[in-house]
Formats: C-alpha cells, sequence, structure tokens
C-alpha cells in the first residue's frame, strides 16, 4: 500500500515552550519504542506485558499498545482487509512516535504482517531521531496454531474466519529483528532479561537492578495481583504460553 499523503492544507507545525529532552528529565529516561510483530499466539503479547512489568520494576515508564485493545478503541472502525491492516499500523506508528516524543518507552504488539508497513514506522521514528527496535515473535507458524489461544485458527480452518494471517493472508517477517524472540525455546523470563540485556547495551534505558519502590508505593495493585495468579488476564495469558516452561526465547540479533 501507499503510505498515506498529507490531506489538510494550511498547517504547520506549532513549537512550544517545554522541549523533549525537559520532558525526558522529568521522567529520567528516553522515550523510544519496542516493536513486536510476527503472527498470532506467537507471543508478542505476552512478552510485551512480562517487559512492561520488568521496565515498571526498574522505575520506567512504558506502555502497551496491543493489537487486540488498540482495535477496540482508536482503531474500532478498522478489519482485516490490508488497507485497513496498512492505516491500523500508520496510525499505530503515530501513536508511538506521540509516546516517544512525550518521554514513554511503547511497547508495540501488532502482527503488523507487512514490510512496507513497518519500515515506513521505523522511518517515521528515524526522521523524528527516535529509537526504535523490531523483535520478532518468530515461534514457528505450526506452534502459534498449535497454542491457538484464542481459538481463532480453529475457526479460521473451519472457514468462519476470513483473511485470517498464517491461514489465508499473508505474513511477511523481518529480514533483520533486532531481538529475535526464540518463543518455542526459553521462558518468559528468559525472554524478559535478554531484552533488557539488549536495551541496556544499546543505551535505551541505563543497566541497573530492578526497583522495587514503585509497588512499595501501592502503584502496581494489578501487577500484583498477577504475581499472585489472580488477574483476569491470567487465563489468556496461561494460554498464550502454552506449555510456559519451555516457551519463550530470546536470541539477540543485534
Ligand atoms: S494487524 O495485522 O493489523 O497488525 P493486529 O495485531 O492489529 O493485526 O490484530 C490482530 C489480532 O486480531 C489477532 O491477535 C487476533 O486476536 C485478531 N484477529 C481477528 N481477525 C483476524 C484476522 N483475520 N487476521 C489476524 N488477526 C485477527
Amino acid at each position: 500500500m501507499t503510505p498515506a499523503s498529507q490531506k489538510a492544507t494550511n498547517v504547520t507545525w506549532q513549537e512550544g515552550l517545554v522541549s523533549r529532552q525537559d520532558r525526558y528529565q522529568i521522567l529520567r529516561q528516553k522515550g523510544a519504542t519496542i516493536w513486536f510483530t510476527g503472527l498470532s499466539g506467537s507471543g508478542k503479547s505476552t512478552i510485551a506485558i512480562a517487559l512492561e512489568r520488568a521496565l515498571f520494576r526498574r522505575g520506567k515508564l512504558s506502555y502497551r499498545l496491543d493489537g487486540d485493545n488498540v482495535r477496540l478503541g482508536i482503531n474500532k472502525n478498522l478489519g482485516f482487509s490490508e488497507a485497513d491492516r496498512t492505516e491500523n499500523i500508520r496510525r499505530i506508528g503515530e501513536v508511538a512516535k506521540l509516546f516517544g516524543d512525550a518521554g514513554t518507552i511503547s511497547l508495540s504488539a501488532f502482527i503488523s504482517p507487512y514490510a512496507a508497513d513497518r519500515d515506513e514506522v521505523r522511518r517515521l521514528h528515524e526522521d523524528a531521531d527516535l529509537r526504535f527496535v523490531f523483535g520478532l515473535g518468530a515461534s514457528p507458524p505450526t506452534e502459534a496454531e498449535r497454542r491457538d489461544p484464542k481459538g481463532l485458527y480453529k475457526r479460521a480452518r473451519a472457514g468462519e474466519i476470513r483473511n485470517f494471517t498464517g491461514i489465508d493472508d499473508p505474513y511477511e517477517a523481518p529480514a533483520n529483528p533486532e531481538i529475535h524472540l526464540r518463543t518455542d525455546r526459553l521462558t518468559v523470563k528468559e525472554e524478559v532479561s535478554a531484552i533488557i540485556g539488549y536495551l541496556e547495551r544499546h543505551g535505551i534505558i541505563e543497566s541497573g537492578q530492578p526497583d522495587e519502590s514503585p509497588s512499595r508505593a501501592g502503584g502496581s495493585v494489578s501487577a500484583e495481583r498477577a504475581e499472585r495468579g489472580g488477574s483476569a488476564g491470567d487465563a489468556e495469558r496461561s494460554a498464550d504460553l502454552g506449555d510456559s516452561e519451555r516457551r519463550a526465547a530470546t536470541g539477540d540479533a543485534g
């Protein structure tokens, strides 16, 4: 698909009196986008959830942008045609860029099946001088379908869902992802520490130990509940994990 073109005329960029660096200073971090791509059921969302928690424990503000969630809100008017998927990724790329400019580390988990759309999001970030990292949810297609956490592959095979990625719709894997998530070999914990290591080595976050202070201050009721094993997301999370002890996995390609 061709990238969206500028429609409105007579519009100009308005500068403010608070700079990006000012915002980064308040937050004591830099904005960045970690973008996970991969088939449905490849573990993108699970890893983004665990990574968000790990960053929180280090006192880093991140925010998950997740395919299903975003499609229930800002992108509720988009379906799964090629044009709609392109627009889905374009809008989220712009949202992630705004988050990065604001100082947040966004964790975007979208199938984002088309290379051209993903390249466009990377270009958008690079043009804005924002760090951007691709993680590929590289669980083999057969494994994603075997896990089928939402039962969607089964329905697609039965012809109840059309244009389902990996069944009758394409997925173009990135040639050189910075992070390769081997979701069939490592545990989620191992993957997350490999990603954190990558972010530290590349100066996206500074090296350091987890900081318990945010949750001690009462900041994360949901995470504490999840760690005790009782959050609403657990059923989906463990379904997504499949045999969680063997799954996940990050080989750092960067
Ligand atoms: S993308 O292709 O536009 O990047 P996105 O990540 O937002 O997709 O949404 C994918 C999610 O929508 C899947 O995880 C799945 O839960 C759901 N879904 C529903 N229909 C489809 C479909 N036809 N193809 C892929 N995912 C679908």
